[in-house]
């Protein structure tokens, strides 16, 4: 047996763990909380899956090692890359160029760091709902300048918390799931957002533009308008980021979701 299928085992192992662990937290300790998966194990996944892209690519950046320049976020230094989501996500946010902003599910802080590398005026705020992996972040980004503090996007909102000029998500609702929470969630993300959200997230697990509309015509999010735009990953060539503004914005709009999936 090679390495490669002893990894997939292992992966098949913690993967069958993962759903053994769902289907008895689903029947013994559903509560208003829970969504269907475990994020009281997630910590130690997350830092397996963290380790492993650090083979590959480069996860925290210091200052000079990519420049953004005429809208356009490139490598200057003979070093790993950006995984292409974080590369395609740093730029559009740097195009946006918001004062402020809030990353909700922030983990282990990588993409805070990363764009307070980047950007060092832009003013961050980063929440999660996990303590262990608030922990994690201030271990591995002792000196980040953020403002970080634990919540659940799914509870309801409230008005102590941060209001942006752009919230984004990476890899976080597309793994809410029971009930509505999902719905809440996103709700949520725009209530804190005065300009734009930025969602980059598994498409096939939400349809999340009928979603978001859904929630805009039930007066959940505080525009008075909704556009949909998106753009393209030079790396996977497909469309793969979505921007919600109000504004007009330079952009592709969205017109179908399909083109996501
Ligand atoms: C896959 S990780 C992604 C972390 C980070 N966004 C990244 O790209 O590295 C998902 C994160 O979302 C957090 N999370 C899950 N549900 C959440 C919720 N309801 N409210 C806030 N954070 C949540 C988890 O604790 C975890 O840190």
């Amino acid at each position: 047996m090679n390495i490669h299928s002893l990894k997939s085992l292992k992966l098949t192992k913690e993967y069958f763990i993962q759903k053994v662990l769902k289907y008895f937290n689903r029947i013994f300790r559903r509560d208003a909380n829970m969504d269907d998966f475990d994020w009281q194990r997630y910590p130690e996944h997350y830092q397996a899956e963290l380790a492993d892209i650090k083979k590959s690519h480069t996860q925290v950046l210091t200052s000079g090692d990519y420049v953004f320049s005429e809208g356009a976020l490139s490598l200057q230094k003979d070093i790993l890359p950006l995984h292409s989501n974080a590369r395609l996500l740093y730029e559009t946010i740097l195009q946006l160029s918001p004062d402020s902003l809030l990353e909700v599910g922030c983990g282990g802080g990588d993409h805070l760091s990363n764009l307070s590398t980047l950007s060092p005026n832009i003013r961050l705020y980063g929440c999660d709902r996990s303590i262990e992996q608030l922990s994690f972040l201030h271990k591995r980004h002792p000196n980040l300048k953020a403002d970080i503090g634990q919540l659940d996007i799914t509870l309801p909102y409230s008005s102590q918390w941060p209001v942006v000029d752009l919230c984004f998500s990476h890899a976080v609702i597309m793994r809410i799931h029971t009930d509505d929470n999902h719905l809440v969630a996103l709700s949520n993300l725009f209530k804190t957002a005065k300009k734009y959200v930025v969602l980059m997230e598994n498409w096939r697990s939400h349809d999340f533009m009928e979603s978001i509309r859904n929630i805009f015509e039930k007066q959940m999010i505080p525009w008075d308008n909704l556009f949909f735009y998106y753009r393209i990953s030079p790396e996977l060539n497909k469309p793969h980021i979505m921007i919600v503004s109000p504004l007009k914005l330079n952009y592709e709009p969205l017109k179908k979701y399909d083109i996501l999936l």
